[in-house]
């Protein structure tokens, strides 16, 4: 079997032993995996954990905390120990699911308990800076919700700290760790679906993002993502994750940026937009597009991989080919039958009908309909690297890139500038070759 047929044939199933699991993804043998997701090493030495346990402390139990925590508990090489949170029904809700963690009301308190060797941060965006760096002084290994920082600055602070420190650094962006993302990667990687020239994404909702307030002074606490103080609102919740997967598809950061947004329809004394656009360009002129507007969903969520060969439709967990072999009778009959009424109508140029889309259903990554994210397989991954004090390859440059991709198109869209790519935030990362951000744009 050849590189392209062993991609295809992989079928990863997320319930594996984690070294058949590499097996089947190649990791073990080195090879084109090693480099389009070089982190996964992290499992290979998963036996040297066995019996190990991690003392674990979460800070802000809410809705992600407790989300990861039910990930945690089902692993036997993790003891949550202890929790820290300000708000009350947090931890009731956080010690229904750990019932012996001790409880700390500031976590500054958490951090003094030898105990813990490693810290999960799920705060809201505005509180990540401090808790992570005083973590990181206090000697504990961090997981961090994304996105890191509020904004570039304290991102690049987060990790000078990490390299500092030594302390393992995980971020929370779990496509990263999906079979479906990783898998994919490796045919984009490989260049089954040719050049990759652009990257389309968008997260869409028809829903106004807001949650129930128990009392009116909870309101910004609460709704902490709506409020310019504490969140920059769908770029920093919803961007960082779909333009990690462009830079990842693409292997090269974008140099510059621009972008538009506004509030049209959720006029409810929210602060941040309800309705963003930005265009990202790399320095060849390809390009990454991302937007959101949360007053329809028809298109729901998205990360399009488009290249002169096929295309990838990553939440669908889909790709399709630009040559579709041989359609069934009935599509064709179907198409046959459309052209024909369209070709009778005046107002239908024929020349147009040539180029619209045509049916091609695809096929699916991993051979069936996506299940789970990779979220999972992240806190495992955190848990082993810190048990072994072990910094995995990529893992936090990828998360570090995200954040500043989505912080700096924020800025793009509050200044109305195009702006070129901060080179102050550049880090040391082999894979994105950043002395091309000063290369003039075609
Ligand atoms: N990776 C993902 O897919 C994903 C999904 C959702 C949220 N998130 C991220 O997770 C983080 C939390 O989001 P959420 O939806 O769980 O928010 P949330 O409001 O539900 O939970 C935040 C928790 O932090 C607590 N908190 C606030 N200030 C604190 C402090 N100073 N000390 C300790 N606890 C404090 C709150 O009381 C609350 O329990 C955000 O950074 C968000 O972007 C990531």
């Amino acid at each position: 079997m050849d590189i392209r047929e062993t991609i295809l044939a992989m079928d990863i199933d997320m319930r594996q032993d984690r070294r058949d699991f590499l097996r089947n993804l190649g990791i073990l043998g080195g090879g084109l995996l090693a480099a389009t997701s070089p982190w996964l090493s992290i499992f290979a030495d998963a036996g040297d954990t066995t019996g190990e346990k991690l003392k674990l402390g979460i800070i802000g139990p809410g809705s992600r905390g407790r989300f990861l925590m039910k990930f945690l508990v089902g692993n036997s090489k993790v003891d949550i120990v202890a929790i820290a949170d300000v708000y009350q029904p947090s931890i009731e809700a956080a010690l229904e699911i750990v019932p012996n963690a001790k409880v700390y009301r500031d976590y500054r308190k958490l951090l003094e308990d030898k105990r813990v060797q490693a810290v999960l941060v799920a705060t809201p965006l505005n509180k990540h800076f401090q808790i992570v760096m005083d973590a990181m002084e206090a000697g504990k290994h961090v997981y961090c919700e994304k996105t890191i920082g509020y904004d570039m600055d304290q991102c690049k602070k987060m990790y000078d700290k990490h390299i500092e420190t030594g302390v393992v650094f995980f971020t929370g962006q779990q496509r990263l760790f999906d079979p479906r993302y990783i898998k994919v990667m490796q045919m984009v990687h490989d260049g089954m679906f040719g050049e990759i020239t652009k990257v389309r994404s968008w997260w869409n909702r028809n829903a106004d993002w807001r949650r129930d307030v128990p009392e009116p002074h909870l309101e910004k606490f609460i709704n902490w993502r709506l409020y310019k103080e504490s969140s920059k609102g769908l770029m920093t919740e919803l961007a960082c994750h779909q333009l990690q997967v462009g830079t990842w598809a693409i292997g090269k950061l974008p140099t510059r940026v621009m972008g538009h947004g506004s509030i049209n329809y959720w006029k409810d004394g929210r602060e941040v937009y309800d309705n963003v656009s930005t265009l990202y360009v790399f320095v060849d002129g390809r390009k990454m597009e991302w937007g959101s507007d949360i007053a329809n969903k028809f298109y729901g969520l998205e990360e399009q991989i488009l290249g002169s060969k096929g295309t990838v439709e990553l939440e669908r967990g889909k790709y399709f080919f630009e040559e579709i072999p041989p359609q069934p009778a009935f599509i064709q009959m179907l198409n046959e039958w459309q052209s024909d009424i369209f070709g009778d109508t005046a107002f239908a140029g024929t020349s147009w009908m040539a180029e619209t889309a045509k049916p091609n259903i695809g096929k699916y990554i991993l051979g069936k309909k996506p299940e789970a994210d990779g979220s999972s397989l992240l806190t495992e991954a955190f848990v082993e690297a810190a048990i072994c004090g072990r910094q995995p390859s990529g893992i936090l440059e990828e998360g570090y890139y995200a954040s500043i991709l989505c912080l700096w198109g924020h800025e793009a869209i509050t200044s109305g500038q195009i702006l070129d790519f901060p080179s102050e935030y550049c880090i040391d990362y082999d894979v994105y070759d950043t002395s091309t951000s000063k290369t003039e744009h075609l």
